[in-house]
C-alpha cells in the first residue's frame, strides 16, 4: 500500500463518508473535507482513528491550493464530491450548472494539480462519475454532463499522471446513500426491478470497488460501472 494521508473530497456524507471510514479503521491517516470546516471536523471527529477534517469548496478552485496546504505526503485522492443542481434543459438554471460543473471537472482537477506533487509513484486517485451519464433522470441534465465528463478526465489524467495511477468509478442508483434512500421506495423500486441483480447498489459495494481501484496497482484509466448490470435491461 501506498505511504502517506487517504484524502477524501466530499467526506463528509454518502459514498465518500464510507471510505473515509474504511481508511480510517484501518489505521490510516485521513483527511476527509467538505464545504464547512466546522461540520468536516464533527464528521472526522465522529470517524474516529487518525481522521481530520478540513473545509475547502471545490467549486471555487483558486481556493483549493491554501485549503490543501496542511497536508503532507498522499497516498491515495479520492474525489467523491457533489453539488446537485437538479437541473433540466427547458428551465436551466445557469448558476447551478456553472457551479457543478465548476466542481466536477475544474475543481477535481485543481485538488489533483495541487496534491500531485505529494503522491508518489505508488499513489492513485479515483474520481467519481455515475450511470447519470448512460441513463439521465429527471433533473439529472448536469449531472449526466459532468459524470460524462469524468470519463474523459480520467483518460488524459492517466497519462498526464504516470506513474501515479487515475481511475474512476460510476455507480449507479446506491440506494442506501443519503441521497436516494430519501427518495423512498417509489423512486427505488423501478430500479430494481430494472437490475439484473435484482438489488440495488450499496455503499459498501462502492466502498469495495473504491478500494480495488486505488490499490491494485494495475489498474489504471478504468471507467469502472458498479450499477449490477442496471443498463443491460
Ligand atoms: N449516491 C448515488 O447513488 C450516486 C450514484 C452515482 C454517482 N454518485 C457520485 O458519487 C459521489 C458521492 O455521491 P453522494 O450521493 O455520496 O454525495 P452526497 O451524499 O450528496 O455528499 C456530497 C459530498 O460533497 C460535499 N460537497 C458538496 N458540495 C461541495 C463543494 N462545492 N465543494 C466541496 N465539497 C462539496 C459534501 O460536503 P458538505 O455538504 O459538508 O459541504 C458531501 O461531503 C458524487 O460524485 C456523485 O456524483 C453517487
Amino acid at each position: 500500500m501506498a505511504e502517506g494521508t487517504v484524502v477524501v473530497v466530499g467526506g463528509t456524507q454518502g459514498l465518500g463518508l464510507e471510505v473515509a471510514r474504511h481508511y480510517a479503521a484501518e489505521g490510516r491517516e485521513v483527511v476527509l473535507s467538505g464545504r464547512d470546516p466546522a461540520r468536516a471536523k464533527a464528521v472526522a471527529a465522529e470517524v474516529g482513528g487518525k481522521a481530520r477534517g478540513i473545509g475547502l469548496d471545490l467549486a471555487e478552485p483558486a481556493q483549493l491550493a491554501d485549503r490543501l496546504a496542511g497536508i503532507d505526503q498522499v497516498a491515495y485522492l479520492v474525489l467523491a464530491a457533489i453539488e446537485r443542481d437538479e437541473n433540466r434543459v427547458r428551465a436551466f438554471d445557469v448558476p447551478t450548472a456553472t457551479r457543478l460543473t465548476t466542481l466536477k471537472i475544474v475543481g477535481n482537477t485543481e485538488a489533483v494539480h495541487v496534491l500531485a506533487p505529494r503522491m508518489d509513484a505508488d499513489g492513485s486517485v479515483v474520481l467519481f462519475g455515475g450511470r447519470a451519464k448512460d441513463r439521465p433522470y429527471p433533473g439529472s441534465t448536469m449531472v449526466s454532463a459532468v459524470n460524462g465528463g469524468i470519463t474523459g478526465l480520467v483518460s488524459s489524467l492517466a497519462v498526464e499522471l504516470a506513474p501515479i495511477r487515475c481511475n474512476a468509478i460510476h455507480p449507479g442508483i446506491v440506494g442506501d446513500s443519503p441521497y436516494w434512500s430519501a427518495k423512498g421506495e417509489a423512486a427505488l423500486a423501478p430500479v430494481r426491478d430494472r437490475t439484473p441483480t435484482r438489488r440495488l447498489t450499496t455503499m459498501q459495494d462502492v466502498v469495495g470497488a473504491v478500494v480495488f481501484l486505488l490499490e491494485n496497482r494495475s489498474v489504471n484509466g478504468v471507467n469502472l460501472h458498479v450499477d449490477g448490470g442496471w443498463l443491460l435491461l
